[in-house]
């Protein structure tokens, strides 16, 4: 099964996409844990799309089409993906569609995270991750067991460069801008489902789950 996960800057994609994709047995593949680990890496890649997510802007759809179907192509992403801040576009939609229509695949289901602006900028300001695997804390709501300490892998906790200043706001501006015009894409497509994202998160989890055996009756 192939699920993609769409959401504000915030709204909880990572924090409920790493627990998802372990329960149904798919791979989690964020496009912006695989920019951040190009960047960590100092790789080319990294370099290129560090201007942009410093700034808070997309990077391009030639670099981001191309990291994110390479890794959906490896073998351990066979049984299926749960795709988390991917597709942003309708080129990254076009080509998500052709790319899995060549493996003789398909989107099963887009699953939209709802919640509202002011709601997003508070969690940011909170937010923490981790080094060694970007678990997702939050000073306020999720705070970790040890101060600065990840829970499960006991690597340090920083927050993100993209998470101050300027840069929220410019992502924000970019999802209610731009980012909403694949509603209409998947919408077409009888693909999209709304959940409500401003919930606590364990309601969150069944809300999604309970969205994604829907989807399946429907298949
Ligand atoms: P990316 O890493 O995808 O960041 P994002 O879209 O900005 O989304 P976030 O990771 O900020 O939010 P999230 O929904 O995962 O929230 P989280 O679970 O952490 O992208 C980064 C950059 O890479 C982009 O700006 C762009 O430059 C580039 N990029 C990536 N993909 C691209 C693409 N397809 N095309 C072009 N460029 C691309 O939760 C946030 C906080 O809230 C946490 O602290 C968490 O603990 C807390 N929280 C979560 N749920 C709840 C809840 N229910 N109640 C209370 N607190 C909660
Ligand atoms: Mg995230």
């Amino acid at each position: 099964m192939n699920i993609i996960l769409i959401g504000a800057q915030g709204s909880g994609k990572g924090t409920q996409a790493q627990r998802l994709a372990a329960s149904l047995g798919i791979r989690h593949v964020a496009s912006g844990d695989l920019f951040r680990k190009a960047i960590d890496e100092g790789t080319e890649l990294g370099q290129k799309a560090k201007t942009y997510i410093d700034q808070g802007k997309l990077v391009p759809d030639n670099l981001t089409v191309s990291m994110v179907l390479g890794r959906i192509s490896e073998p351990d992403c066979a049984s299926g993906v749960l795709l988390d801040g991917f597709p942003r576009t309708i080129v990254q939609a076009q080509a998500l569609d052709e790319g899995l229509g060549r493996a003789g695949q398909r989107i099963d289901c887009v699953l939209y995270l709802e919640v509202p602006r002011n709601v997003l900028l508070k969690r940011l300001s909170g937010r923490y991750i981790c080094k060694a695997n970007q678990h997702v804390y939050n000073i306020n709501t999720r705070p970790p067991k040890v101060p600065g300490i990840c829970d499960l892998d006991g690597s340090e906790l920083y927050q993100r460069s993209d998470d101050r200043g300027e840069a929220v706001q410019k992502r924000l501006d970019i999802f209610f801008n731009e980012t909403v015009h694949l509603f209409d894409y998947y919408a077409n497509q009888g693909k999209l489902a709304a959940v409500n994202g401003n919930q606590g998160i364990e309601e969150v989890a069944g809300s999604l789950l309970k969205a994604i055996n829907d989807c399946r009756e429907d298949v």
